[in-house]
């Protein structure tokens, strides 16, 4: 049995603090074996131009806490420093991008006897010049008998995501969508094995556009540039974590838990108080 914790896409100072405070008492809780976390909007990275990405100290601050593998995705391209982070051991990127861009698509985890693939795969509705996530994934299946395999799935597009997770389903342990930031209610295991769910959901301060302020990325709207005196920022509390526990049984998934619920921010601002039935838990599992 191989136990996972998968984190969906953790925004900003506010996520990753989330993260540090729950992460201790969910590791007591399932006792994963991985951590893997997608961090393409650990930082912002250059505010007046709304781009997200990693800093190379907040990735190690995220390491710090024990992180097995750290995923990304249209935001792992963003800042002059990419190459840095993109070059980390734990760290992948899209794998069905340019073959000349820095940064790997795929890592071959080992620890305590137990191997995970993760892999990271983008749908053009995210990443505009991604190549076929289909053909891309091909190739690492092309005589893999090895290690259960793990996908991240970074896409706009549940019909892209879900398509995907039923061509390979019973061939990959798992396909987790992220890059919407919004948790779907529709986590469960296909006929075959594959474990799924359209959007694992953010890791953030909720009370704004995608865990950020909502001010720059409206202007960025209607003015299809970016606004002038405007920061991207990240949004006030209450703070917002989302993760799926999986448990595997060789290379299939036997199990499958999602969470987003609403939770403290560590010393930030909780003004914004969650609405009435906000947090959704358990939706759909085995486990
Ligand atoms: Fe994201
Ligand atoms: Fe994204």
């Amino acid at each position: 049995m191989t136990r996972i914790l998968f984190f969906g896409d953790v925004v900003g100072k506010p996520g990753l603090e989330i993260l540090a405070q729950e992460l201790p008492a969910l590791r007591r809780l399932h006792r994963p074996d991985f951590v893997v976390v997608n961090g393409e909007n650990l930082d912002v990275t250059l505010p007046e131009l709304g781009k997200a990405g990693m800093r190379p100290e907040s990735l190690r601050a995220l390491l710090a806490l024990g992180v097995d593998a750290v995923t990304g995705g249209n935001h792992s391209f963003d800042p002059p420093w990419a190459e840095e982070v993109l070059g980390h051991a734990r760290v992948v990127r899209p794998l069905n991008f340019s073959r000349h861009a820095p940064g790997k698509g795929s890592l071959l985890l080992r620890k305590g006897g137990k191997e995970l693939l993760v892999v990271n795969l983008a749908g053009r509705s995210a990443l505009a010049h991604a190549g076929d996530p289909v053909e891309a994934f091909e190739g690492v299946l092309h005589g893999w008998q090895g290690a259960p395999i793990l996908v991240d799935f970074h896409s706009e597009s549940v019909f892209e995501k879900l398509g995907f997770a039923y061509l390979f389903d019973g061939q990959v342990a798992a396909v987790l969508g992220t890059h919407t930031h919004v948790a779907t209610q529709d986590a469960r295991i296909l006929p075959q094995g594959t474990g799924y769910v359209s959007d694992v959901g953010m890791v953030g301060a909720d009370g704004g556009f995608q865990g950020y302020h909502p001010d720059f990325l409206v202007e960025a709207i209607r003015r299809r540039l970016p606004p002038k005196g405007l920061r991207l920022r990240p949004a006030e509390g209450p703070g917002r974590i989302s993760y799926v526990f999986l448990e595997l049984k060789g290379p299939r998934a036997q199990g499958i838990l999602h969470v987003s619920e609403v939770v403290d921010l560590p010393g930030g601002n909780t003004s914004a108080a969650p609405q009435e039935g906000e947090a959704q838990e358990g939706q759909e599992g085995n486990v």
